[in-house]
């Protein structure tokens, strides 16, 4: 087999979608070796999940830096010491600066819990319910200086039940992510799907929309 592609996974909070990686990469499913778990927040429960696994931990807080640039320069000091081919950001709630998306280019990855381009930024399950929407889900993409705009790669779609809560629709949204995640960025680990000319190409050819799993 291919050697593991090292991979970083940037964290705010719970992270599920975390303990996803950590229980694939366990069970052989993806050819990722989580190198470190980095966040912003001493608190995230996160933290302790990857220490339960033994993986590497690190942590800057934003609050101790005077603007972004200061604070994207320490955690790419941080990063850089355990040299990641591959960042994943795993529900960590700050925006990156152009220095940071320039120094890791091409190699970072973002979930958003909708279907992009709808619904950038935040509260997207209350924003779908409102909407009185089909249709819901998750999807991942490349990161690009533009919030929530990279290319993408693959997106998880779900049918909105009628009358469920936002608290429900997100329980299912991110049963999704925790399969589709983990899949995309095997696929851009082992190069098969690579950010070039700022387009998500699939072994060479531009994708021109992102795969699509129903669940
Ligand atoms: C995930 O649902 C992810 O899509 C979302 O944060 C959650 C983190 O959950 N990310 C964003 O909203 C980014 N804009 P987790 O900590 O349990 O993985």
């Amino acid at each position: 087999m291919a050697q593991a592609c090292k991979t970083a996974i940037l964290i705010s909070g719970s992270g599920s979608n975390l303990q996803a990686f950590i229980d694939a990469v366990d069970k052989g499913a993806i050819n990722l070796e989580l190198c470190v778990v980095f966040s912003n927040n001493p608190d995230a429960y996160g933290l302790q999940r990857a220490k339960k696994a033994g993986i590497p931990t690190a942590c800057v807080q934003h609050g101790d830096f005077p603007d972004r640039e200061s604070f994207d320069a320490a955690v790419i000091a941080e990063l850089d010491r355990f040299n990641p081919e591959l960042v994943i950001l795993a529900g960590f709630m700050r925006i990156l600066t152009r220095e940071f998306v320039a120094h890791f280019r091409g190699k970072i990855l973002n979930i958003h819990p909708a279907l992009l381009p709808s619904y950038p930024g935040l509260n997207t399950h209350q924003r779908v319910l409102d909407a009185g929407d089909e249709w819901h889900g998750s999807t991942v993409h490349f990161v690009t200086e533009e919030l929530d705009a990279g290319p993408r790669i693959l997106q998880g779609r779900i049918a909105v039940v009628p009358e469920e809560s936002a608290k429900e629709l997100e329980a299912r949204v991110q049963a999704v992510e925790h399969q589709i995640y983990c899949v995309a960025a095997d696929w851009v680990g082992s190069g098969k799907v690579q950010l070039r000319d700022g387009k998500s190409c699939s072994e060479g050819r531009v994708m021109l929309n992102p795969i699509v799993n129903k669940y």
